[in-house]
């Protein structure tokens, strides 16, 4: 079952690359800052009917809708959980950073990772106890010091309560660190921890399907995870996300100047 999830994120990262049209193919969906395209809509059906073929008793959520809108099923049975476009946004501006996304979840535990970044052509995997790969090869995160760090920290752009926050802690990361960066897709800032490229990756609020499979590849990748008050994160709400190597996710976790807005965490 791994490699057929592994081919329709492949083939669902084709249709993201012939997308045409895309801005007029976008709408605002619950603020200014969060959209949708046709695409999106367009790559979750295909996942979703492909998908079922492949496991039919399971339960879906995914970004553009879910199977049924019980999330309880996530935690009892077989299910997946997709974002068939992270980084819509980006998608709509012709970044070329977006990311199709596929987790597999037994029993409220993902077992299985999938992400797919089809503009750079890089496959992330995971299965539970058995490490991470890109593109096959083993990935690891990285051992350096907060000093040495690259920083990724997400903005919740659909959140905007939190923009004080998320800033503060932008600035205190930035100070503390090499540098931060802000890529506008969660999944690839998620990945990009679990193969080193950055070092510790934080976001204020984001959705199950944002970092079901990313936050589990970057664990299998020997990465920290969890909300940013050290809790695992759930598969049934929003939540805040914290992930990177052990001493730059201790770091963090210790700083009296982040904790200062703990009550958002
Ligand atoms: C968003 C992106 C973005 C993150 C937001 C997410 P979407 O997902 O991952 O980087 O900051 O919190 O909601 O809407 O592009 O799938």
């Amino acid at each position: 079952m791994f490699s057929k999830i592994q081919e329709l994120a492949v083939e669902a990262g084709r249709i993201i690359l012939e997308a045409t049209s895309i801005e007029e193919a976008a709408s605002e969906k619950s603020s200014n800052s969060d959209i949708v395209t046709e695409y999106d809509v367009r790559v979750q059906n295909f996942l979703i009917e492909n998908l079922m073929a492949l496991c039919p008793d399971a339960y879906f959520l995914g970004e553009e809708n879910s199977s049924g809108g019980d999330e309880g099923k996530l935690y009892s049975g077989k299910a997946f959980v997709i974002d068939p476009i992270d980084g819509t946004t980006n998608f709509v501006r012709g970044f070329k950073k977006s990311s199709v996304s596929i987790a597999y979840v037994e029993d409220g535990e993902v077992v299985y990772g999938c992400c797919y970044m089809p503009y750079c052509d890089e496959l992330f995997t995971a299965q539970k106890g058995k490490g991470a790969y890109l593109n096959g090869k083993r990935i690891t995160a990285s051992d350096r010091s907060i000093e040495h760090a690259v920083v990724a920290v997400g903005t919740t752009p659909y959140e905007k309560n939190k923009s004080r926050a998320t800033f503060e802690i932008m600035r205190i990361m930035f100070e503390s660190s090499m540098d931060v960066r802000r890529f506008g897709s969660a999944v690839i800032d998620l990945t990009d921890v679990a193969c080193g490229r950055t070092d510790l990756y934080c976001e204020l609020g984001l959705s199950p399907w944002d970092h079901a499979a990313g936050a589990f590849i970057a664990r299998e990748a020997g990465a920290m995870v969890s909300t940013m008050n050290g809790s695992e994160l759930p598969l049934d709400r929003r939540c805040s996300v914290l992930v990177g190597n052990s001493k730059c996710y201790e770091f963090f976790r210790n700083s009296e100047q982040v904790l200062k807005y703990k009550d958002l965490f």
